[in-house]
C-alpha cells in the first residue's frame, strides 16, 4: 500500500525550497543506505527553480558523484531546444554540478520516437541491471501535474496509461508539443518515492479531481501513480491546494 503525504506551503518559491530540501534528504538517505541515488527528473516549467536551488543553495548538501539522473518524459526535440526537458535540467542544474557524462541518462528526443523509447528502455535495463520483465526502482521520481491532470507524458485517454509491459513508450498527445516519450505506469509505480510538485490556481481543479475525484485514470492520468511499495508526496502551494477538502 502506498502512503500519501501532502505538504502545503505558501507560494511557488516555498514549494521549490521544500522540494529541494526533500531531494537533498532523500539523496543522502539513498547514498548512505545503498551507495547511490537514482533520481528521475520531471519536465515542464515548475521544476526549474528547484533544479536551480539544487545547484546553488543545496550544492554542498549532496554527494553528487553518487547521483544518477534520468527523466520521466521527454519531448521529441533536440536536447538544446528551449522546450527540451533535458535541456531545461542541463541549463538550470546539471551544467553547474561536478558530474561525469555517465551519470546522465537522457532520453534522445532528437531521434525517431519509437527508437528513442527502445533505446531508453535499454539504458534503464543496463543502469538498473534488470532481469527480463523486471522494472527499475527509482529512489525518487519527480512529477508535475498538467491542468488536464496529465503527468509525465501520460495524457487523458492515451493507451500508455494502461501499459503494463513496456518501460517507456512514444506517444502523440493533445498539446502544443505533440510527440513525446514517457515512462509508463509500471515504472512510476515501482518507485520507492514519487514527489509531485504542483503550484498555481490553474492546477486546482485537476489536483482536486486527481486527489478527491472519482477513480478514473483515463480521465485523470496522475491517478495511475500508486506505487505498491512506495511513498507519494505532494508538494503544493496554497493556490493549487485551494479546492482540496483534505488540507
Ligand atoms: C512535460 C512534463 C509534464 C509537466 C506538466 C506540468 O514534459 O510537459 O513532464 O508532465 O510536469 O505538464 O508542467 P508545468 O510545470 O510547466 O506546469
Amino acid at each position: 500500500m502506498n502512503d500519501r503525504k501532502l505538504i502545503i506551503v505558501d507560494d511557488p518559491r516555498a514549494a521549490c525550497v521544500c522540494a529541494a530540501e526533500e531531494i537533498a534528504h532523500f539523496a543522502g538517505e539513498a547514498i548512505c543506505n545503498h551507495g547511490e541515488f537514482k533520481i528521475c527528473l520531471a519536465g515542464g516549467s515548475t521544476p526549474a527553480a528547484t533544479y536551480e536551488l539544487m545547484a546553488t543553495r543545496f550544492e554542498l548538501s549532496v554527494d553528487w558523484k553518487g547521483v544518477q539522473f534520468f527523466w520521466g518524459d521527454e519531448r521529441c526535440l533536440p536536447p538544446d531546444h528551449e522546450a527540451s526537458n533535458y535541456g531545461m535540467a542541463e541549463r538550470t542544474m546539471l551544467s553547474k554540478l561536478p558530474l561525469q557524462p555517465s551519470q546522465i541518462h537522457r532520453i534522445h528526443g532528437e531521434d525517431d520516437p519509437e527508437q528513442a523509447a527502445r533505446a531508453y528502455e535499454a539504458e534503464l535495463r543496463k543502469a538498473f541491471s534488470l532481469e527480463q520483465d523486471e522494472f527499475p526502482r527509482f529512489d525518487l521520481i519527480l512529477l508535475g501535474l498538467g491542468a488536464n491532470a496529465h503527468t509525465a507524458s501520460l495524457f487523458p485517454g492515451d493507451a500508455a496509461i494502461r501499459e503494463t509491459r513496456r518501460m517507456a513508450v512514444a506517444v502523440e498527445v493533445e498539446d502544443k508539443i505533440r510527440r513525446r516519450i514517457t515512462l509508463t505506469p509500471p515504472v512510476l509505480n515501482n518507485a520507492a518515492r514519487v514527489m509531485f510538485v504542483v503550484c498555481g490556481a490553474e492546477k486546482g481543479p485537476a489536483l482536486r479531481n486527481v486527489l478527491e475525484g472519482p477513480k478514473d485514470p483515463d480521465r485523470y492520468p496522475a491517478q495511475i501513480v500508486t506505487p505498491a511499495h512506495g511513498e507519494v508526496i505532494w508538494v503544493l502551494d496554497k493556490s493549487a491546494a485551494a479546492l482540496l477538502n483534505a488540507r
